[in-house]
């Protein structure tokens, strides 16, 4: 006689481990109803909660009539909390990997009717027209080739609020005297303080898509440029800001053709 040997039936844990497990890597470490994470032994720790904690008293805590975008979502983390503030969110990443887990997770936390996922990139907003109250832009402005086309792209979605988040240089350095600077006196831009951006052409941390590294200085900068006004650093690499009608990018004004040409749109 042949004896038959029936698999034991998964908990519902056990099941949700084992899907955690086949959406494997994780960048997010989510905290799932049931008490499961997604990445408990993150290198960086328990992320990106521990940045979370540092944003979310900058954000309105009731976000109910808010339309937000999440620029480069990976799993989702930020899109579910601002989901859970009330938002609807728009949540998009190049990659398709993250998006599956991050629809995964939004339907493991029943979040899965006020978020809508897009597989895309951030330059493919360039003549969308769309608008959103608030736009989280973090940890992806030096992955982009082309950063300040798509700081550019991103400026232009903003109503209300963006969240902005940079790898960035050492140094808290600011100077002020930036302006007209006459041609013999470039040895001021080697000062701390000067707004830089660091070119990396190799990879850093065996990334090869960390291609840039502005100062503090310099995200100051680039932000005004792109027609900001800066409202509060909320933590270390992370800046609050909101659209300046008194500083208007000049990609909205004296340089637009410029803009319509890097993004495809002025062609006959
Ligand atoms: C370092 S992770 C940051 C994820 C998340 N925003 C955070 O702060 O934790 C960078 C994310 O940006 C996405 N990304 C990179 N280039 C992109 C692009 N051109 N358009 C949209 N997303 C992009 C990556 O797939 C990745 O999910």
């Amino acid at each position: 006689m042949t004896t038959v040997k029936t698999a034991k039936p998964l908990s519902s844990v056990d099941r949700i481990r084992q899907e955690i497990a086949d959406l494997e890597p994780w960048f997010h470490n989510l905290h799932l109803p049931d008490g499961t994470q997604t990445a408990p032994h993150h290198s960086l720790g328990d992320f990106p909660a521990y940045k979370w904690k540092e944003m979310a008293a900058f954000l309105p805590p009731d976000l109910n009539g808010w339309t937000a975008l999440d620029i480069g979502c990976n799993a989702g983390y930020y899109s579910f909390e601002l989901a859970r503030r009330g938002a609807r969110v728009v949540a998009m990443d190049v990659n398709g990997h993250y998006l599956a887990q991050a629809q995964w997770a939004a339907r493991r936390l029943g979040l899965e009717d006020t978020i809508e996922f897009r597989q895309m990139q951030v330059y493919d907003f360039a003549d969308s027209g769309e608008q959103y109250d608030l736009v989280l832009f973090l940890g992806v402005f030096y992955h982009l080739r082309y950063p300040l086309l798509g700081l550019d792209i991103a400026a232009r979605m903003v109503r209300r609020l963006m969240l902005f988040q940079t790898l960035t240089m050492p140094g808290l350095e600011v100077r002020e005297d930036t302006d007209n600077l006459d041609i013999a006196e470039r040895d001021r831009m080697l000062d701390p303080g000067w707004p830089k951006m660091a070119f990396i052409e190799h990879s850093l941390a065996h990334d090869p898509t960390n291609w840039w590294a502005p100062n503090h200085a310099g995200v100051e900068a680039l932000l005004r440029s792109a027609g900001f006004r800066l409202l509060a650093h909320p933590g270390h690499e992370v800046y609050l800001c909101e659209p300046d009608p008194d500083n208007p990018s000049c990609v909205t004004t004296w340089n637009s053709v410029e803009y319509l040409a890097a993004t495809g749109q002025n062609r006959p």
